[in-house]
């Protein structure tokens, strides 16, 4: 098959160039297919080259926002193969509608820390902000080019002030029916995608790295964290990274994620949640499948706030939250090197359990499969494997593990339970507690 067809394309300065663009990826679901099925617009009718500066430090904003005004509504947009792109202006992408991005080149942000913070867009989770907004519908990004964060800077910033507002790398908000393929995403000052108030999106084939070069860490670089979303599928992808692989935050429903090697995370996490008092969240069936996990501090985990102020860290604290984790299955899992197989807590952020199970969750958890995992873990929490913590049985119930096959290096698989039905767990139960991540 042919990988790109051959097109004389009329570029936004109306020179004829000739150039390649790409085919549009053909999406495998493997080993399920998500509920909503996948879009499968009509081809483009133009296309519109984006001119570059190529200098590598001239902001080529105005010409990517003009290109994708005109193709915008049926046109296929070009960063061609070879090409760097300067990014150092904020852009709301949210009027993208009925269009083909197709990345084959590099695009990179300044390194310019003080007009970011000034000017990234606002999520209102978290304190999340990010340096550009995408949303619409029908859209599809692909290509197999490069979005670079610059992320050395935001590290060394962060370690400076861990109040410094550090852009994710793809913001979404209000995306629907649309497709983001063949990529490769490096350097996020944070998370790489934040994908909020969307429906009916897939991820797919994204290779995600970027470890920092200095001694400050590149933290909190989540692969995806979902927001306020449903149908959200997340599959193909290699992730290296320093912070969860992928996270679903609060009101994340019917998420399929599989298919994903992850290196270096703190797994597939549901959470946190609960951090925020007066609030009410909701995470719900959730289906993660056939995940290769490394070098991880865990690999499948629900951590929620307990019902009492608690804090990590100067910038992540709370508790008090409410709401509901409902019918999530972890399954067919290979580890190796995690500190944690498993993972559940309600007593996140706090490290007196006296006092997390004095004031148990008002989040509950229930109906949580995990199965069929195999590996050996690290020797972190020896003799355990895993942990299970409910903050009291009478919220939290239901909580299945079979056909674990996951020793520690010398061969237990002990597992913390707290408030457990033991029968249900595949693992030696024990009140040998050793802390959580
Ligand atoms: C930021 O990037 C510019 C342009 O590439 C470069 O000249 C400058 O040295 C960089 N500043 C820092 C602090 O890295
Ligand atoms: C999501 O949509 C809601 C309701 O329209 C809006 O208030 C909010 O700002 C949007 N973005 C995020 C990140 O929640
Ligand atoms: C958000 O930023 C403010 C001010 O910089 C800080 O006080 C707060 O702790 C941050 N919240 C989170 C959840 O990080
Ligand atoms: C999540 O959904 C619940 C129920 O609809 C709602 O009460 C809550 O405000 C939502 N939370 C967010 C962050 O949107
Ligand atoms: C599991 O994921 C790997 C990639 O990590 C893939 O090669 C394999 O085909 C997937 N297996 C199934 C049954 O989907
Ligand atoms: C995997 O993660 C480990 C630990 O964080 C790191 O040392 C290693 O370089 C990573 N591997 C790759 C291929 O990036
Ligand atoms: C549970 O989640 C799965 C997706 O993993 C979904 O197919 C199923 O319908 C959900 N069941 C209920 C009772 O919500
Ligand atoms: C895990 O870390 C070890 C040691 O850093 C490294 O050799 C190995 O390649 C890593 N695994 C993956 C899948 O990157
Ligand atoms: C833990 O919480 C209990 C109950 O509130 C309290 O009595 C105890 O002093 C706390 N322990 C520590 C070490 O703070």
């Amino acid at each position: 098959m042919k990988l790109s067809l051959f097109l004389a394309a009329l570029s936004s300065t109306g020179a004829l160039a000739a150039q390649c663009i790409s085919r549009r990826p053909t999406l495998k679901p493997m080993p399920y297919s998500p509920r909503v099925p996948f879009p499968s617009p009509p081809r483009r009718s133009k296309v519109c080259v984006v001119k570059t500066h190529g200098d590598g430090v001239t902001d080529d904003s105005d010409s990517i926002l003009s290109a994708f005004h005109e193709c915008n509504n049926g046109g296929h947009v070009l960063f061609p193969r070879g090409e760097t792109y300067t990014i150092g202006t904020a852009m709301d992408w949210t009027f993208l509608k009925h269009i083909d991005i197709d990345i084959q080149g590099r695009i990179q942000f300044t390194n310019d820390t003080t007009y970011w913070q000034a000017n990234s867009f606002r999520f209102i989770f978290q304190n999340v902000t990010s340096f550009f907004k995408l949303g619409g519908e029908d859209v599809w990004i692909y290509g197999g080019g490069t979005l670079d964060g610059n992320g050395q800077i935001w590290y060394d910033t962060y370690a400076a002030d861990i109040y410094t507002l550090r852009p994710v790398l793809v913001g979404i908000d209000g995306l629907k029916d649309s497709v983001v393929s063949d990529l490769v995403m490096r350097y996020s000052p944070e998370y790489y995608h934040f994908v909020a108030n969307s429906s009916n999106v897939v991820f797919n084939n994204i290779n995600i790295a970027g470890a920092s070069k200095s001694k400050n860490v590149a933290k909190n670089t989540d692969g995806w964290d979902t927001y306020r979303s449903q149908d959200i599928t997340i599959m193909n992808s290699v992730i290296n990274n320093g912070d969860d692989c992928v996270s679903f935050k609060p009101n994340s429903t019917n998420i399929l994620v599989q298919s994903l090697s992850c290196n270096g995370s703190h797994g597939v996490s549901v959470g946190s949640l609960g951090q925020y008092k007066g609030e009410f969240d909701i995470v719900e069936s959730v289906m993660v499948s056939n995940i290769s996990m490394h070098n991880a501090s865990d690999g499948a985990r629900i951590k929620v706030w307990p019902n009492a102020p608690s804090a990590l860290s100067g910038d992540l604290q709370g508790g008090g939250g409410s709401g509901r984790v409902r019918n999530i299955t972890y399954e067919d899992w290979t580890i190796d090197n995690v500190d944690y197989a498993i993972e559940i807590t309600q007593c996140y952020g706090q490290s007196n359990l006296t006092l997390c199970q004095q004031y148990p969750s008002s989040l509950t958890i229930e109906d949580i499969v995990f199965r069929r995992f195999t590996g050996t873990t690290s020797k972190k929490y020896q003799p355990l494997i895993a942990a299970f913590a409910c903050s009291s049985a009478d919220v939290c119930g239901n909580i299945v593990a079979s056909d674990i096959n996951v020793l520690s290096p010398t061969g237990t698989n002990q597992a913390y339970c707290l408030n457990q039905n033991p029968a249900n767990l595949d693992v030696e139960c024990t009140s040998t507690y050793k802390g959580f991540n």
